[in-house]
């Protein structure tokens, strides 16, 4: 455990430098990261870290990257996607032909580039959605934007029908074509004290809770809650599960779905 007045110590410039508050994320997770990464810089004292890195942007950053952790693939968890496609979908689109999504936590776009994919599959691809992308991490953001560049492995899983007919090769790895980023709204937000907008048919927040500490993901939930539709669903990540949901307005849908009941 790193000591108390220490902890408050690099919260505190943690939050000053990144705007990453410690405070919402379970401290024996972040504290064993935060151990790691200061060994892995090379340094032992955590005042002389901050020292060093204070004026340099892209240490900052990195730093940020590590804390906030943005691992993705395309369609993760390919049988919770299946049903997404199979059974919410249709449910979504019957009622409402242009649909208000958000990837919540959308790191470098694999996510929301696979709602936009499917959606386009299912409606037909100059069908106008609103796909709305958002995340702490600008880097990633400027990725999401980019449409790329992803990497041969990262491509591999996808089915070869829709690499080919979504994808465009590069010196650099793999782009989405051009029309598919046209479909997002990239923007940059901290999940965890910037507004929301509201009236989602489907919120997507996977893989992004995992570190937030109970009360934390309870006001997080409330607040995906009040931004979905009466109807709308919630598609979290493959193992996290919503205690109490029915106390929060929300119902099962499916395994990893909920609904905003009417
Ligand atoms: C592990 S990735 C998950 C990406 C994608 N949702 C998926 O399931 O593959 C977690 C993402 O959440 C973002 N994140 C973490 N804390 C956040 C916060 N407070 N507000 C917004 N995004 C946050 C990270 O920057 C990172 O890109």
């Amino acid at each position: 455990m790193i000591e108390a007045r220490e902890y408050i110590f690099i919260k505190h410039k943690i939050l000053t430098l990144t705007g990453v508050d410690l405070n919402c994320y379970k401290t024996p997770q972040v504290q064993r990261r935060l151990k790691t990464y200061l060994i892995r810089s090379g340094q032992t004292d955590w005042h002389r870290f901050f020292r060093d890195i204070r004026d340099d942007p892209t240490a900052v950053s990195k730093l940020k990257d590590y804390l906030t952790i943005n691992v993705s693939s395309f369609f993760r968890d390919t049988d919770k996607f299946d049903y997404l496609q199979d059974t919410i979908l249709p449910e979504l689109l019957r009622g409402h032909r242009q649909l208000r999504v958000w990837s919540a936590g959308c790191s470098k776009g694999h996510e929301p580039y696979s709602l936009a994919m499917m959606l386009s599959e299912a409606t037909g691809f100059y069908h106008q959605h609103y796909i709305l992308a958002t995340d702490i991490d600008r880097s990633a953001l400027d990725h999401t934007e980019a449409g790329g560049p992803y990497t041969e492995e990262e491509v591999s899983k996808l089915p070869p029908s829709l690499l080919e007919r979504y994808f465009r090769r590069a010196d650099d790895g793999y782009y989405v074509i051009d029309r598919l980023p046209r479909q997002l709204t990239v923007r940059y937000q901290n999940l965890l004290s910037d507004p929301f907008e509201e009236a989602f048919d489907l919120i997507v927040c996977r893989n992004v809770v995992i570190y937030f500490t109970t009360e934390v993901k309870e006001r997080l939930y409330r607040r995906f809650h009040q931004a979905l539709r009466s109807g709308g669903i919630l598609f979290v990540g493959g193992t996290e599960v919503i205690p109490k949901a029915t106390d929060l307005g929300l119902e099962t849908a499916g395994i990893s779905f909920y609904r905003r009941r009417a």
